[in-house]
C-alpha cells in the first residue's frame, strides 16, 4: 500500500502531526507540504492523507494566509508561506480512484473545520475517505500541540493503514 501525508502548515503544528501520521502508517510513507507531494502523488498512490489547519473558522484562505505575511511581527515565530496553501494545492489535484483520509489542527472549541472542507474536495475528484476527518488540537493559537496528540496522530495513521487492507 502506498501512501502519501500532504499538508499545509504555517507554524509547524499540522506539520508534526502529518509526520506522526505517516510513522503510524508505515512503510515508508513520507509527510510533505503540498507543493513537495504533487509528484509522489502523480506517480500513483492508494491512499492520500491531507491536512491543514483551521485559521478564521476555514480552510486557511489566500486572504488570510496573505494577513500572515503582512504581520510577521504578531506570531511568535514568522509564518512559513513558502508552499502554496492546501486550497491551491486541491485546486490542481488531478481527478483519482484512490483513497482518502483528512484531518485538521485546531483550537478545541473553534467552529468550522478544514478535515471536512479536504474531505469534501477529495470526495468530488473521486478519492474515497477509508475514515472519518480527524482533529488534533493546539492550546493556543500559534500551538504548541495539546499533550498526546502525536500519539493520537501516530495511532491514526496506524488505524488507516488497517482499514485500506
Ligand atoms: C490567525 C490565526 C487564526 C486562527 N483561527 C483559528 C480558528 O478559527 N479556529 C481554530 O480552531 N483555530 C484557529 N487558529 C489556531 C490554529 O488552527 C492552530 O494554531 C494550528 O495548529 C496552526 O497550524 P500550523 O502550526 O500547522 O500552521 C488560528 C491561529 C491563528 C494564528
Amino acid at each position: 500500500m502506498k501512501a502519501v501525508v500532504v499538508y499545509e502548515s504555517l507554524w509547524g503544528n499540522t506539520a508534526a502531526i502529518a509526520r506522526a501520521i505517516a510513522e503510524g502508517i508505515g512503510s515508508g510513507t513520507q509527510a510533505l507540504p503540498t507543493d513537495q507531494a504533487t509528484a509522489i502523488v502523480a506517480g500513483g498512490v492508494d491512499l492520500i492523507v491531507a491536512g491543514a489547519p483551521i485559521l478564521a473558522f476555514s480552510l486557511p484562505t489566500e486572504a488570510i494566509r496573505n494577513a500572515q505575511a503582512a504581520n510577521p511581527g504578531k506570531s511568535p515565530i514568522p509564518a512559513d508561506l513558502s508552499h502554496p496553501s492546501m486550497r491551491a494545492w486541491l485546486d490542481v489535484l488531478p481527478a483519482g480512484k484512490g483513497h482518502s483520509a483528512s484531518f485538521e489542527t485546531r483550537i478545541w472549541w473553534s467552529p468550522g473545520s478544514s478535515a471536512k472542507a479536504i474531505e469534501s474536495r477529495l470526495v468530488k475528484l473521486g478519492y474515497s475517505p477509508v475514515a472519518k476527518p480527524q482533529r488534533f488540537l493546539v492550546k493556543g493559537s500559534y500551538g504548541p500541540l495539546g499533550p498526546g496528540e502525536l500519539e493520537k496522530a501516530q495511532r491514526w495513521g496506524a488505524e488507516l493503514a488497517r482499514l485500506m487492507f
